[in-house]
């Protein structure tokens, strides 16, 4: 992996003012993601995960701290600089239906970036926009469909189309296959990795679903209210959770041997997500984590170092590299 990362996140904040209180929506996010690399991040609704994405791209104006791409500061950018960024950086959504416009056809959508970035124009749009169709899996005569005439799994086909149209470095890939079957959604994920060994994209992978980033992500971040509690790489997260949030996420999944799976113990945990107007003092965890201890209600962990690949927000952890 090139040491040098494509997007360096530092102390990202974003507290939406609600009324007269601030909803504390992230706080202190620091991540990195390097050149071809797959960042999953994962935790449960409301827990920030599309704030942070949006953030990064640019698209919360309330957000604070840093955001380098390339080495450069996103949020000091003049407009000649955000133009050249929004073409080097995009966003695939949940709901392509949603995020597609109904009244354009699939030839209009996807020729929409090449428009707005001068790109390919006459013979070698035509090209390019037949070789786009291909890359995500669908045939030349659906460059004429309307969105409504597609599938779900084709409509995110579609949707990548578009966001790969003006060839870029970084996609924020927001719960992209959340709302499609089951059957559709692995070759939706064989399709965003076999489109990265292609053109060497990052991803940063929002989900609320472990078991969906497991083939993709190469390093997972697990989001908690708002805060980064666990961050390694795949293998090491599934292998060994050090965090009790983590821990209790991958306790859920089912497993599909039975007799494994009636040995499983699941760990539930007690109250529902602390409201983001008031988190804890603490760690965020305290109010729900089956090992808290008195110390977790007055201080906050830091996201420290256990190992090169593997950093954890937790007073229990291991204090010396594994
Ligand atoms: N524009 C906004 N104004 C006020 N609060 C917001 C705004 N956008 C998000 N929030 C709040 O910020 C918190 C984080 O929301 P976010 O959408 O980032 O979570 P998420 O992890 O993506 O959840 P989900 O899995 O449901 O998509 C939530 O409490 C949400 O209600
Ligand atoms: S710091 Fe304490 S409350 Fe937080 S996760 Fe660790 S043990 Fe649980
Ligand atoms: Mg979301």
């Amino acid at each position: 992996m090139n040491n040098e990362p494509l997007v360096d996140v530092k102390d990202l904040t974003v507290h939406f003012p609600v009324g007269k209180h601030l909803l504390q929506a992230i706080t202190d996010i620091s991540i990195k993601i390097y050149p071809g690399e797959t960042l999953g991040l994962v935790g449960e609704s409301g827990s920030g995960k599309s704030t942070t994405g949006r953030a990064i791209l640019r698209l919360e104006p309330q957000a604070q701290g840093k955001v380098l791409f390339e080495g450069v500061s996103l949020f000091d950018m003049k407009k000649k600089e955000l133009k050249a960024f929004r073409k080097t950086a995009q966003m695939i959504f949940q709901d392509p239906y949603a995020s597609l416009n109904p009244r354009m056809s699939a030839r209009e959508i996807i020729a929409e970036p090449l428009d707005i970035h001068h790109l390919e124009r006459g013979a070698a749009r035509e090209l390019r926009l037949k070789e786009l169709i291909d890359l995500v899996g669908l045939s030349n005569h659906h460059l004429s469909r309307f969105p409504h005439e597609f599938s779900g799994g084709q409509r995110q086909r579609l949707g990548i189309a578009r966001a790969i149209a003006a060839r870029p470095r970084f996609i924020v890939c927001d719960e992209p296959i959340s709302a499609l079957d089951v059957s559709v959604q692995a070759q939706i994920i064989n399709l965003l990795r076999a489109l990265q060994e292609e053109m060497h994209i990052s991803y940063l992978f929002i989900t609320h679903d472990l078991r969906v980033v497991k083939y993709l992500s190469h390093r997972i971040a697990v989001m908690y209210l708002g805060h980064i509690v666990e961050l390694s790489s795949s293998n090491e997260l599934y292998a060994h959770p050090l965090h009790p949030y983590t821990q209790a996420l991958l306790s859920a999944i089912p497993i599909p041997d039975p007799k494994l799976e009636r040995q499983r113990t699941r760990i539930f945990l007690k109250d529902e997500l602390p409201s983001a107007f008031n988190p804890p003092k603490g760690c965020v965890f305290c109010t729900r984590c089956p090992q808290a201890k008195p110390i977790c209600f007055e201080k906050r962990p830091e996201l420290r170092n256990i190992s090169s690949e593997h950093q954890v927000a937790c007073h229990l952890a291991p204090k010396l590299p594994l």
